[in-house]
C-alpha cells in the first residue's frame, strides 16, 4: 500500500457529518522530506483530513497510510511518528511551559539528558527562554502556539502535521519555524502544512493541494498552479481566487460598499 519514499498516502478518503460532506473521495501523497501546502477556503476539509491522518477522526470510506501505517488500526504507533499542531491546540494551562514540555516528552518516552537538551534548544530558538517557568494560562497566544509547535517537534516525528501553525506567530519566530520545517525536509521529515497566507504556502511548501467543498480542487508545484489557472506570470493569491471560483471579489466589495 506504500513506496519507501512516501511519508503518506491518501486514497478516495470521505468523511460526512450529517448532511455536509467535509472531505469527498480526497487522495493525495506526500513523499518523505516533501513540504505540502494545504490549502482552501474555510470549511473546505482541511482539518477534517488532518484529524484522519492522525486517527482522531473515523473515515466513512477510503485509506490512509503513514509510513505504511493505518492510522485507523495503528493509531498508537502513528502518533508515535507524528508530530501535530491542532488549529485550536488545548493547553494545559494549570502547568507551566517547562512541566507542559517535560509532560509531553516523557509521554514520548525521551531520556532526562535527550529531553533536557532539545527543551532548552527548542526555547532559545523560539525565543521563549527566561519565560518557561511562568503558568501556560499568562502566555500571549503566539507563546501558546510556540509551546504547541515545540510539543509536536520534541520527539523528532517523520510526518509533520501542521493546522495553520502561524497564525499568532511574530515575523522572526515564524522565519525560524519556516527554516527548521525546511532543515527537518532535508533530514527526510514529510509536512503536511495548512495555511491561508499565500505567501507562506508559496515561500516554504514543495507542492500545494488546493481544496474546496472536500473535494481537491488542484494540485501541484506553485508554477504548475498557476499555468493551471491561465495565470503563468501572476501571484499565487490571484491563481488561488480563480481556481477556487472566488473571481468576483471586486463585485463583492462594491456591495458592501
Ligand atoms: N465535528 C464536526 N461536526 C460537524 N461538522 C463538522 C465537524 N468538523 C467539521 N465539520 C464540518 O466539515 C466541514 C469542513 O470543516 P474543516 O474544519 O475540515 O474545514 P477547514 O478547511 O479546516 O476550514 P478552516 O479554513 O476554517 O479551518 C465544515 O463544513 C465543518 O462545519
Ligand atoms: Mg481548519
Amino acid at each position: 500500500m506504500s513506496t519507501e519514499s512516501d511519508a503518506l498516502i491518501i486514497d478516495s478518503l470521505s468523511k460526512s457529518f450529517g448532511d455536509i460532506k467535509a472531505v469527498r473521495n480526497l487522495s493525495l501523497d506526500v513523499k518523505k522530506g516533501e513540504v505540502h501546502g494545504l490549502l482552501g477556503p474555510n470549511g473546505s476539509g482541511k482539518s477534517t483530513t488532518m484529524k484522519m491522518i492522525l486517527g482522531l477522526i473515523r473515515p466513512d470510506a477510503g485509506s490512509i497510510y503513514v509510513n505504511g501505517l493505518n492510522p485507523e488500526k495503528d493509531p498508537t504507533e502513528v502518533r508515535r511518528i507524528v508530530g501535530y499542531v491542532p488549529e485550536s491546540p488545548r493547553l494545559y494551562e494549570f502547568l507551566t511551559g517547562i512541566e507542559y514540555l517535560d509532560f509531553i516528552a516523557d509521554i514520548h518516552g525521551l531520556d532526562a539528558d535527550t529531553k533536557r537538551r532539545r527543551i532548552k534548544e527548542f526555547l532559545e530558538a523560539l525565543e521563549l527562554e527566561g519565560r518557561e517557568n511562568e503558568m501556560i494560562s499568562g502566555y500571549s497566544q503566539g507563546m501558546k502556539q510556540k509551546i504547541t509547535i515545540i510539543a509536536a517537534l520534541l520527539h523528532k516525528p517523520k510526518l509533520l502535521i501542521l493546522d495553520e501553525p502561524l497564525s499568532n506567530i511574530d515575523p522572526k519566530s515564524a522565519r525560524i519555524i519556516k527554516d527548521l520545517i525546511n532543515g527537518l525536509s532535508r533530514e527526510g521529515v514529510a509536512t503536511i502544512f495548512s495555511t491561508h497566507v499565500l505567501e507562506i504556502a508559496e515561500a516554504i511548501c514543495q507542492r500545494l493541494t488546493i481544496m474546496s467543498q472536500g473535494e481537491v480542487l488542484a494540485s501541484g508545484t506553485p508554477v504548475q498552479l498557476r499555468e493551471l489557472a491561465g495565470m503563468p506570470g501572476s501571484g499565487l493569491e490571484d491563481a488561488f481566487l480563480k481556481l477556487t471560483g472566488t473571481g468576483d471579489i471586486q463585485e463583492i466589495v462594491k456591495a458592501l460598499l
